[in-house]
């Protein structure tokens, strides 16, 4: 009879685990409300970010380093956005980064290393300019076929050649094709990101249909999957973040949405969006 009270106690904290944390492993488009993340002082051993010279300009204080208890991101009442782009630094990229800054919008760069040392004065600019820095392995690989050292040394490659852009390394990681397992995924340190906005972009490669499908789509929360080396990508992106602007919706990095409820960032986990918290979608 005595070890009741501690039962329940340990369903409660339970309970207070599952509906704490961002979302984080729900479907895409599901505008999820799955939470499983664990809370960081039970997986978090070491800072995600190898050095405090090496962190990223572009996330809030609260998310850098991971292993402190993060702060919400301020909305000032605005919906939040994170808009991503794949497979660059490519020949639109510096033109998209001016047009982002112009529109006091922020994104989140997922970059190839073997793109990343063919644009390093890009490179320079996305972080002068406080947009988030990710890594997509050097050469677009499935990392569910490499071995740990591998996927290690794509992951390490492609940081060699953002450091030579401008001296950091990436914050976030985007597995290509969106295929990881969390055994892959427990070996980095940087925030796995997923979507829940598929534009398609790459297929169809027409701006006003990437504008409408982001605008059709887009929630309080969602991630936006696009291609910076695609230019209809880049207008049907801007066009979309003009109109949404209006809608009362701020762009923001990944590590700024994936905290804004006060969580802390987990790296084994991989984020599809993160709706606001106490928000039914
Ligand atoms: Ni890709």
């Amino acid at each position: 009879m005595k070890k009741k009270p501690v039962s329940l106690f340990l369903i409660f904290l339970s309970c207070i685990f599952l509906f704490s944390a961002c979302s984080s492993k729900s479907v895409p488009d599901a505008g999820s409300t799955s939470l499983v993340s664990l809370p960081a002082e039970l997986t978090a051993t070491q800072p995600r970010h190898p050095s405090s010279t090496e962190a990223p300009t572009s996330a809030t204080q609260a998310s850098v380093g991971g292993e402190t208890q993060s702060s919400p991101t301020e909305t000032n009442g605005k919906k939040l956005a994170a808009i991503t782009f794949d497979d660059g630094p490519g020949p639109y990229t510096k033109y998209l980064i001016e047009e982002l800054n112009k529109r006091g919008a922020k994104a989140t760069f997922f970059m190839l290393g073997q793109n990343a040392e063919k644009y390093g004065d890009t490179i320079q600019l996305m972080c002068e300019s406080g947009h988030q820095l990710g890594s997509h392995t050097y050469s677009h690989k499935d990392i569910t076929k490499l071995s740990d050292e591998q996927f290690l040394d794509e992951l390490n490659r492609t940081d060699e050649a953002i450091k030579k852009g401008c001296g950091q390394i990436a914050t976030a990681f985007r597995p290509p094709y969106g295929n990881y397992t969390k055994e892959k995924l427990s070996l980095q340190k940087k925030t796995p990101t997923h979507w829940s906005v598929d534009t398609m972009d790459w297929k169809n490669k027409n701006a006003d249909k990437i504008k409408q499908h982001i605008i059709t789509h887009i929630k309080d929360g969602s991630i936006i999957l696009l291609h910076d080396i695609y230019e209809s990508s880049v207008q049907g992106a801007l066009a979309a973040i003009d109109v949404l602007i209006g809608e009362g919706f701020q762009f923001v990095t990944v590590d700024e949405l994936v905290v804004r409820n006060g969580d802390p960032i987990t790296p084994h986990e991989i984020y599809f969006s993160c709706v606001p918290k106490n928000k039914d979608e």
